[in-house]
């Protein structure tokens, strides 16, 4: 697909079928993740790939979102470095993971296959489920699967309210 075919496309799918997803597949996406920049090329991130069943609804009850244990495979994306920053206070690990998410996501869809960012979870949970050492924070977890249908596309503000040029306005 064209890139921007890809991002202009791309939508959280929130309903899956259960075909299963083929490995060289799940590699090319995370492969595409593991590519993203970094604050200072940490590459703090670490992606668990789950495909039990059981543990997919595990998944799901911690997040209290049970459609992502629908899907065939998800994504729990790791922060591993904590301690890099941005500057002298910002911390860099959130932001590299998510970067390699949004690689991730645009991938997935580059191969017709859907996700969605879930942010809500409980990371204790998501830990004790998938044996997370303490030290290591979980960012973000993804389902990834064929979606059933195109959900329609969520609005946008629109360009020039989002854009200044030289300073802010
Ligand atoms: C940081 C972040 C957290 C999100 N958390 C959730 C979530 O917990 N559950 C969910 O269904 N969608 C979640 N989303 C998906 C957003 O609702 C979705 O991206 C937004 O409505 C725009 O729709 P689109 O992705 O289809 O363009 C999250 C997205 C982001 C970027």
């Amino acid at each position: 697909m064209d890139f921007m075919e890809v991002v202009r496309n791309r939508r959280s799918v929130r309903k899956f079928w259960p075909e299963e997803v083929v490995w060289p597949d799940i590699e090319e996406i995370l492969d595409a993740a593991h590519l993203a920049p970094s604050a200072k090329n940490l590459q703090p991130w670490k992606f668990i790939i789950v495909r039990n069943e059981k543990r997919r609804r595990l998944l799901a009850q911690a997040s209290g979102q049970e459609f992502i244990g629908e899907a065939p495979v998800i994504v729990v994306a790791c922060a591993t470095g904590k301690g890099g920053f941005i500057g002298r206070y910002m911390e860099s690990w959130p932001i590299d993971v998510a970067i390699a998410m949004d690689h991730l996501t645009l991938a997935a869809w580059n191969k017709n296959l859907g996700t969605c960012w879930i942010g809500d979870f409980d990371e204790n949970k998501i830990k004790e489920i998938c044996s997370i050492p303490e030290e290591i924070r979980v960012v973000a977890l993804t389902p990834l699967g064929y979606p059933v249908k195109n959900p329609q596309p969520t609005p946008r503000r629109p360009l020039e309210k989002v854009v200044s040029q030289e300073t802010y306005s």
